[in-house]
């Protein structure tokens, strides 16, 4: 069985994957440190999948014990590493903290690859690296921006990183060819349709659907929608929202397509679905869904926002055979079910 290491695989995109991965027959080991997600994930995948991943219970910024590791997985034949911390609005307050946690963990993953002889990476990136794009739709060949948080900072630092040694190993400077997919997504929205995963936010979430979803379940009393007044249809800002099902499909393709061994060295691939929706046509297609009204009201705008962003996802197509197929209805109600799912009390039982 191949063996693939999940880092970050009890959160929310990370699980998902997991799912994809173990129905396509992956052996699958998840590294996680359990700071933004619960243990608890792995029977809900076990329940999806008839199988129970290996759960490492790991901090990867610590170099002792990502090399503990990787010494009892040496067979591994890839790694999908999603493990980082990313709220935007907390890392500008904690930015050593990112800058540590994120970066380290990935240094420390990538010089343990090459201890192994593992050369096959997926790295979980953002659109958050175009900034707000002069053309849209934005593509890979696009500029990326300066970061305006130490989070998008961590992942613009994490591309180049991986941009360095991938060029190192093309020179033959190092014994391992390191060949790797970073994905840049768009908006990860919804759950997968059993409503046995989905994602879990710490505490009062700083995303648009995690606060509908709680805002309609009676946990928040209301929706602040930030601004109305961007140069949009209804004046709301636009995303380009990804069903997190067709997201970790995504990412068990890049990964067969890494294996195949036709990446030399590195390249970026955008993971959307093509199109922008607005803050309030994602709060319509939520209430046409679920049959409620949400309660919600226009505020200021939130600082650091974009106006709009949608993807040009073209590359994905030619390149992994993959496109985004669930629509935004499929994505809201998917996300509500999962909202009443946890509203039960039943997670984890
Ligand atoms: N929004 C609200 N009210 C809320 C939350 C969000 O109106 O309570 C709006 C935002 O203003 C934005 C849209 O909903 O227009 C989407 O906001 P999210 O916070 O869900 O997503 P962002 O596009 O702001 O952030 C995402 C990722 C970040 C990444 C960023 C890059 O969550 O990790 O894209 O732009 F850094």
């Amino acid at each position: 069985m191949i063996k693939i290491l999940v880092t970050g695989g009890t959160g929310y995109i990370g699980s998902h994957t997991v799912v994809a991965l173990q129905e396509k027959g992956y052996k699958v080991i998840i590294a996680d440190n359990l700071s933004n997600s619960n243990a608890d994930t792995i029977h809900a995948i076990a329940k999806i999948t008839g199988v129970k991943p290996e759960l490492e219970v790991v901090d990867l910024s610590c170099k002792t014990a990502c090399d503990d590791l990787f010494s009892r997985h040496s067979d591994l034949k890839a790694v999908i590493h999603f493990a980082a911390a990313k709220a935007v609005g907390e890392s500008v307050l904690q930015p050593l903290f990112y800058y540590e946690n994120n970066l380290c963990a990935l240094l420390n993953v990538l010089q343990n690859m090459a201890r192994i002889g593992c050369g096959n990476i997926v790295f979980s990136s953002s659109c958050t690296v175009y900034g707000q794009p002069k053309e849209l739709p934005v593509q890979e060949t696009s500029p990326r921006l300066p970061a305006t948080c130490p989070y998008g900072n961590t992942k613009q630092i994490a591309e180049d990183i991986l941009r360095d040694v991938a060029k190192a190993s093309l020179l033959g400077a190092s014994p391992l060819a390191l060949s790797v997919l970073a994905l840049r997504y768009f908006n990860p929205i919804g759950a997968h349709s059993s409503a046995l995963i989905g994602e879990l936010p710490n505490g009062v979430p700083n995303n648009l659907m995690p606060y509908i979803t709680q805002t309609a379940a009676g946990l928040r009393s209301c929706l602040q929608v930030y601004g109305n007044d961007y140069n949009t249809s209804d004046g709301t800002p636009i995303r380009d929202y990804i069903h997190v099902s067709d997201l970790a499909e995504a990412h068990l393709c890049a990964m067969e397509y890494l294996l195949s061994g036709k990446v030399k060295g590195i390249d970026y691939i955008n993971l959307g679905t093509g199109k922008g929706y607005t803050v309030l046509e994602v709060i319509q297609s939520f209430e046409k869904m679920s049959g409620i009204k949400l309660n919600y009201k226009i505020v200021a705008r939130r600082e650091g926002d974009i106006e709009k962003i949608w993807g040009n996802v073209d590359k994905a197509r030619q390149i992994l055979n993959w496109q985004a197929k669930r629509e935004i209805d499929e994505m809201t109600l998917s996300a509500w079910k999962w909202q009443q799912y946890i509203s039960t009390g039943l997670l984890g039982k």
